[in-house]
């Protein structure tokens, strides 16, 4: 797989130690940034990761084709977003069909967008949570391959909130990887389902 992010890098390093632990049966193949300074990007290279930046100040076009001759090169099967905070082009997204898997921090598709758990704090809901899915064309949009909710209670802080929030993230994005790269996931209508026992 290929990790895409645009800051810290949290979801990044949990998927790293879960691979280097042989709880995720994946190489990451290389790391990959919109942001030459993303903190993600610097704790990639000390864990000894091969890292990408994309050109994105010549142009989507430009950053796309540079990332797309990385993933042929080092025949990538996954692209796992992981606070990767740009859209793909339909073109890029539809050449990698059913092969691009994004992580969201609310249970889509309430609150998509870059600010969240901000955003279902502020609104008041008492339940949010994580999604993961797969990518189409639209913003933190897709079929939905797992959701784990999170209860915002009377006491908590958009800090406390954030911190629940990134801890379900960093149990839930290997183990859907998991099961995706297993082929478990079947498409039932609009619904996707795991099959056989894991
Ligand atoms: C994560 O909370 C992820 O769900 C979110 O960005 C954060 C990245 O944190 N993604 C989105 O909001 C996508 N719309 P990290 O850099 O520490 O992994």
């Amino acid at each position: 797989m290929a990790i895409l992010l645009s800051g810290r890098g949290s979801n990044m390093l949990a998927l790293a130690q879960r691979c280097a632990q042989g709880d995720l049966e994946a190489k990451i193949c290389f790391v990959a940034s919109d942001k030459k300074d993303a903190y993600g990007i610097m704790m990639a290279k000390s864990l000894g990761l091969k890292t990408l930046l994309l050109p994105y100040e010549e142009g989507k076009e430009q950053a796309e084709k540079v990332l797309n001759e990385k993933l042929q090169s080092d025949s990538v099967d996954w692209i796992v977003l992981a606070g990767f905070m740009r859209m793909l082009s339909p073109t890029f997204v539809g050449k990698y069909e059913k092969r691009i898997v994004n992580i969201h921090p609310s249970l889509l598709p309430s609150f998509p967008g870059t600010q969240a758990i901000k955003d279902a704090f502020e609104y008041g809901v008492k339940v949010t949570g994580v999604t993961v899915h797969l990518v189409d064309e639209k913003m933190d949009h897709g079929p939905i391959l797992s959701q784990r909710e999170v209860r915002i209670c009377d006491e908590d802080t958009l800090e406390s909130l954030e911190e629940k929030i990134h801890a379900i993230e960093h149990d839930l994005y290997w183990q859907t990887l998991k099961n995706l790269f297993a082929g478990r996931f079947k498409m039932k209508g609009r619904r996707m389902t795991i099959e056989g026992p894991y």
